[in-house]
């Protein structure tokens, strides 16, 4: 509740900071988009493993689903370093599996996670939560990061603001990217940022021209910034702007055109939104390209009166799951995390609910094949 309060207090204000309607011409994403610079870049690891001797070198070499070069054990990265191409420490074949599903990393469960090492394909974290060179969140992160496959989520970079981005907050996030080389590096679609005021909270913004070129300059700061392709998220929202002129699914389509983005898709927010702002999630999922979808996230919500409260506290809803399912038969299997900030419960909870997840995307994956 407290967003559509704050939201509703901030949306004049906003309105008033974009004004920069300009025709403007897509950058596109230099790194790694084109085949040519796949294989290339395929075609050099390949003979520096060979270069030194080792066997089965195609074997230590994969493409994800993004179509980025993994590399799988520890010589292969030491190789990747001596081609001078940034160092990536990538994911382990886990990520890529038809059945991957992720969780939320949190600190009550670092410990027992080092412990146990559970069964479950990668963590996320939220970037922001771990900015600086030690302490202890970026120890454990560190210690976990050795054993499983990392994607970074960030909060805070509001990247619907107007204005240039946050140098110091980019500098952090290059610093961490760098640091754990994730699998996935995400960021919502909101603004939270007024100057150097920052407001605690994902604030949906108005789906028009004037905000596209807004959105699109940061995605493009952003990607040329961290040399990668990042995610964007649709937030959940309880107000929407009236003289928007896109359906979000359109605007977030036109994002990925204009800048090579990829999506990261919240069944959740949908459904939450669906009920909240009155829209078809089935119409919204048919309006997403199919290519672009990276990640899925997956979360509970509370009913207050007649809204859906995005609260990440609860297990999955049994028509968010449905909605799920949906969601697989469209883009087919994509990895999937399960979401959970609030009231955190058992790591066994967590867990199981990934493992649902497992199941549905395996389901989807027998049927395809
Ligand atoms: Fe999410």
């Amino acid at each position: 509740m407290s967003s559509a309060l704050v939201a509703a207090g901030q949306i004049s204000f906003h309105l008033r900071l974009i004004r920069r309607p300009r025709n403007r011409a897509s950058k596109g994403f230099p790194l790694f988009q084109k085949i040519g610079e796949h294989l290339a870049l395929h075609q050099r690891l390949r003979q520096s493993l060979t270069d030194q001797g080792q066997e089965k070198a195609d074997q230590k070499i994969r493409r994800n689903r993004d179509g980025f070069v993994i590399v799988i054990d520890d010589s292969a990265v030491h190789s990747h370093r001596q081609t001078g191409l940034p160092e990536m420490r990538t994911p382990s074949s886990l990520f890529a599996a038809p059945d991957s599903t992720g969780i939320g990393l949190r600190p009550p469960h670092y410990q027992q996670i080092l412990r146990e090492r559970p069964h479950v394909g990668w963590f996320e974290v939220h970037s922001e939560n771990y900015f600086g060179a030690g302490g202890q969140p970026l120890h454990y992160l560190e210690r976990i990061r050795d054993a499983y496959p990392l994607s970074l989520h960030g909060v805070g970079l509001s990247l619907g603001s107007t204005g240039p981005l946050d140098k110091e907050h980019l500098r952090h996030l290059g610093d961490l990217v760098s640091r754990v080389q994730p699998a996935l590096v995400s960021e919502h679609l909101s603004w939270g940022r007024v100057g150097p005021r920052h407001l605690n909270d994902l604030l949906p913004l108005p789906y028009t021209d004037e905000a596209l070129d807004v959105v699109c300059d940061h995605i493009d700061e952003l990607q040329e910034s961290l040399q990668r392709q990042i995610l964007i998220e649709n937030i959940s929202s309880y107000v929407q702007f009236r003289h928007s002129t896109l359906p979000e699914a359109e605007f977030i389509a036109q994002v990925v055109r204009r800048t090579d983005c990829g999506i990261l898709l919240d069944v959740n927010n949908l459904y939450v939104n669906g009920v909240n702002n009155d829209i078809d999630p089935e119409t919204y999922l048919d309006a997403l390209p199919v290519d672009a979808i990276r990640e899925i996230h997956l979360a509970g919500h509370d009913r207050v009166g007649t809204l859906l409260i995005d609260t990440h506290g609860t297990r999955v809803a049994p028509a968010v799951w449905e909605l799920y399912v949906r969601a697989l038969d469209r883009f087919g299997t994509v990895p999937t995390l399960i979401e959970w900030d609030t009231d955190i419960p058992p790591l066994e909870v967590l867990l199981e609910e990934s493992s649902h997840a497992a199941t549905l995307m395996r389901a989807r994956h027998a049927l395809a094949s």
